[in-house]
């Protein structure tokens, strides 16, 4: 949710910037801007729309400048427009900001300084801290950092921020609460971004900033205190993130990509935990809390969106094989419900980016309750996977495109593998049944490989379906996840209206919908509901309803019945949404493409929500 980029050093600030912003874009794209500080004074160009967009107001511009600072935007106070557009001007015009995260308590500050006689250009929080923290230059008469540190013991809310002084031009103050920072540390020159991913192609050495922690950049080197100017030792740590992992490579989206990637992405997951010939999984993350975790009463699952998801499965999955009582829970709702937690619950956040607010303020509340929190996140050293007490990374790589595909098989790699562990240290599974399953699991990524074979396959049933209005998605079981997860896909992507129900909830409700010009789209795989499921497909074939099914290798008979059919290879029943999310991640980027819809960056999402 916004990104940010801050260069200070010996090269071109101007290219550098606007080439991390664009690697930053996933976190936001309504509005970008830079400013830039040399000999002619601090010069600040913002434009609505893409970074391309203001590419194309600066091409005629001087930009010579070796600091600078960038921002890509997902409004939350204001419109998305040029002046809302960050960075943002102090009225002084010595101090310039950018700013990821929400002052909360911005309209009380404002109007503090509306009375001492501020002026303000734009709607947002942004450019009302930049004014408190020239006010209090001014009024204590003392330098940037020390402003910032007392400006940000007044404010409510959450950032990351760097701010540039036209008094002090080698120098960058930046600064973190609940919004990620990260300083990376070049020969004489500094970076500050929202994720590596802009730094990574000049230096591998880095800093996380934590929480309630203030850089300060200059000739003298970094220099990190806590708000009371306490001095801290930064941690420097090695990025293990390779320029070709955040490219393309020859694809036309990311989305795509990250989908073919999958094959790549779970055994990465799987690699050095499975262990097929010694029927052993290890999970060296959360080996002290194995046995505790065998022992739960209880399991939450808090999460978001596709991570939410995940979760359901997860919910399945344990209860299944470690006989443990699981609830899934949206992270925003069990924060504002006072929830019950007792001693020996393990709450387990789900979270691609780590970063997810909701999902970070219902672990800070599971903690304050004496919970166990564990992690399963995508994003090494995020806010997520820092205060959980141990966790299982989902090792799926950069997940650029908005729409989350292989994070979401990641995660549920990671959950089953968590919950035969589980089930192995209680004794809920047998010996025959868990060597089964690892079995199955070790083949999962040449299946996912072999249905990606099936893409022209889908991309031409997607070809019939470009104008639907409306989808639903039906599954039961552990297939019920999936096809919420292939509604909420097709409407992130396409924006074309879809739901994701039980497949046996139909009829009471959503049955109603059917008629000839709606798609249902069935996960109908030979498992243990396949009879009920071929059923229901039955009740919407005998309305007219046109269906798409997701079927095992072999079946002729649902074949028979259905407009469309995809086969997919069989698998042990458990294992069934790694392969069944597939397909229905190809049929939303084909029909979102052939919409013509921008699928790596929809309208109105950002990748990492760090507003609540
Ligand atoms: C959907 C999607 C979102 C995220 C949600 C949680 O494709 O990407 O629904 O799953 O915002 O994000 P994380 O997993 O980063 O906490």
């Amino acid at each position: 949710m916004c990104g940010i980029v801050a260069y200070v050093g010996h090269r071109e600030a101007a290219p550098l910037v606007l080439k991390g912003l664009k690697r930053l874009e996933y976190r936001g794209y309504d509005s970008s801007g830079i400013a830039l500080l040399n000999g002619d004074g601090l010069k600040v160009y913002k434009k609505k729309g893409k970074v391309a967009d203001l590419e194309g107001i600066l091409h005629d511009k001087v930009l010579h400048a070796t600091v600078g600072i960038g921002h890509t935007r997902w409004a939350t106070h204001g419109e998305p427009n040029d002046v809302n557009a960050h960075p943002h001007q102090s009225n002084g015009h010595r101090l310039a900001i950018i700013h990821n995260g929400i002052i909360e308590n911005y309209n009380t500050i404002k109007q503090s300084l509306i009375n001492k006689g501020y002026t303000f250009q734009s709607q947002t929080d942004t450019e009302v801290l930049v004014n408190f923290i020239e006010e209090i230059q001014k009024s204590k008469n003392c330098g940037t950092p020390e402003a910032v540190r007392i400006a940000l013991q007044e404010v409510v809310g959450a950032y990351a921020i760097v701010v540039m002084d036209a008094e002090n031009p080698d120098q960058l103050v930046a600064a973190r609460k609940g919004s990620p920072l990260v300083i990376g540390i070049g020969e004489n020159e500094y970076f500050f971004a929202s994720d590596a991913t802009p730094i990574i192609e000049y230096t591998k050495d880095v800093v996380y900033l934590d929480d309630l922690e203030v850089a300060v950049v200059n000739k003298d080197g970094l220099n990190i205190t806590n708000l009371e100017n306490v001095k801290k030792d930064p941690f420097i740590q090695k990025v293990e993130l390779e320029l070709e992992a955040i490219e393309k490579g020859g694809f036309d989206h990311f989305m795509l990509k990250e989908i073919f990637e999958q094959p790549k992405s779970i055994a990465d997951c799987l690699r050095g935990r499975l262990l097929p010939e010694e029927a052993l999984i290890q999970l060296g993350g959360i080996h002290n809390n194995l046995s505790k975790l065998a022992k739960a009463k209880r399991i939450v699952f808090v999460a978001c969106g596709t991570s939410w998801h995940a979760g359901l499965v997860g919910e399945y999955l344990f209860e299944e094989l470690a006989r443990i009582n699981v609830e899934v829970e949206y992270a925003s709702e069990f924060r504002y419900r006072n929830p019950i937690i007792k001693e020996g619950d393990f709450i387990i956040a789900i979270s691609q980016s780590g970063e997810t607010a909701d999902t970070m303020a219902a672990l800070e509340l599971a903690k304050s309750k004496g919970a166990i929190i564990l992690g399963v996140c995508n994003v090494v050293g995020s806010s997520i996977s820092r205060i959980t007490d141990e966790g299982v990374y989902t090792h799926a790589g950069p997940e650029i495109g908005v729409a989350s595909t292989k994070a979401f098989t990641a995660q549920v790699t990671v959950l089953t593998l968590m919950a035969l562990a589980t089930a192995k240290a209680k004794g809920t599974i047998t010996d025959d049944v868990f060597r089964r399953i690892i079995f199955e699991l070790d083949a999962i990524p040449a299946k996912v490989a072999e249905i990606l074979k099936k893409s022209e396959e889908i991309k031409d049933i997607s070809k019939l379906f470009t104008f639907a209005q409306n989808f639903i998605f039906l599954g039961r079981g552990l297939n019920f996840p999936v096809a919420l997860e292939g509604a909420l896909k097709l409407k992130e992507i396409s924006y074309i209206h879809a739901e994701g129900y039980p497949a046996a909830e139909m009829k009471h409700g959503p049955i109603a919908l059917i008629d000839e010009d709606m798609p249902v789209v069935f996960i109908a795989t030979k498992d243990s509901s396949y009879e009920k499921v071929v059923s229901n497909i039955q009740e919407v074939k005998a309305r007219k309803g046109r269906v798409i099914a997701i079927v095992s290798e072999g079946d002729v008979d649902v074949k028979k019945m259905v407009d469309f059919a995809i086969e997919i290879p069989n698998t042990h029943e458990i294992l069934q949404p790694l392969l069944t999310a597939i397909p229905l991640q190809l049929l939303s980027y084909y029909i979102a493409v052939l919409r013509g819809r921008n699928v790596d960056q929809p309208r109105n999402l950002a990748k990492s929500v760090t507003v609540e």
